[in-house]
């Protein structure tokens, strides 16, 4: 037993996402997130500053003594996992690794697509992780750069959006994919836009569901789970917490849950 908190980090507001998850099926835990509100997206830098950030919050999560740190981006999971596994003394899940049975489970004609941030297509993690387990499938990749910016400005079902959806998915209706991994923690926010565009047949994938789940059996098997039986409490620290990030965060939670918001500060962490 482990009363002590699971750290949850993301680029921005996209980890709310996997954080709602990890609520429905770890109702008692207690859960730190840090977003970084200040430097979003990530999705758009070299390798050495996403290793940068992504070692300076999972040490500002690791001196919260948290016993778990999930990876609730794609960006800094496809990039910077091996670093910090490496690196910091306290268990991690990445977003990718989870959802990969679940990909070759649901694809039938094994022509999957996958869309991320330019980084996280870029790296290659995806496409690789699949085909080493499922060599002749063919993986369609796109970067959808534009993505994360819209989301972070809390346009979820806006026409501007669907603009720029259009110009990035339709090219995906000719490859014949039955199977869609939503490869960045932003993009179950815009699902319903993007089931507009999309074939109606094709299945979408959200690795978040499969990480949560996964988090449960990694705490189950390292004995990790809290003693508590209410409700766990949620932290938020955003690394800068001006009002319309705090108004997209609402936005996204609603009122089911009671959180704390607070300003995280990483230059101590250089
Ligand atoms: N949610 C992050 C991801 O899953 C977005 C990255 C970004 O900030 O560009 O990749």
């Amino acid at each position: 037993m482990d009363n002590r908190p699971i750290g949850i980090f993301d680029s921005g507001v996209g980890g709310l996402t996997v954080l709602q998850e990890v609520t429905k099926v770890l109702p008692h835990e207690n859960i730190i997130y840090i977003g970084d509100t200040a430097r979003v997206p990530w999705g758009n830098r070299s390798e050495e500053i996403i290793f940068k950030f992504s070692l300076q919050i999972a040490d500002f999560l690791a001196e919260r003594k948290v016993k778990f740190i999930v990876i609730a981006c794609h960006t800094a999971s496809s990039v910077a996992l091996p670093l910090l596994k490496r690196k910091v003394k306290v268990p991690i899940l990445d977003v990718v690794s989870p959802a990969i049975d679940e990909v070759l489970l649901k694809t039938k004609n094994l022509r999957v697509g996958v869309i991320g941030t330019r980084e996280t297509i870029n790296s290659g993690t995806w496409r690789r992780k699949l085909k080493e387990k499922k060599t002749r499938l063919k993986v369609f990749s796109i970067a959808c750069p534009l993505f994360v910016p819209l989301i972070e400005e809390g346009l979820f079902n806006h026409k501007a959006t669907e603009i720029i959806a259009r110009e990035y998915l339709e090219p995906l209706n000719i490859k014949k994919i039955d199977t869609l991994v939503l490869a960045c923690t932003h993009y179950p926010l815009i699902a319903k836009t993007i089931k507009k565009i999309i074939d109606e047949k094709v299945k979408l994938v959200n690795p978040g569901l499969t990480t949560a789940r996964e988090l449960v059996k990694e705490i189950k098997k390292r004995n990790l789970f809290s003693e508590r039986k209410q409700r766990g409490e949620i932290e938020i620290f955003l690394t800068d917490a001006e009002n319309k990030a705090i108004g997209v965060f609402n936005k996204i939670l609603g009122h089911k849950f009671k959180v704390k918001i607070m300003k995280a500060d990483l230059d101590k962490y250089d």
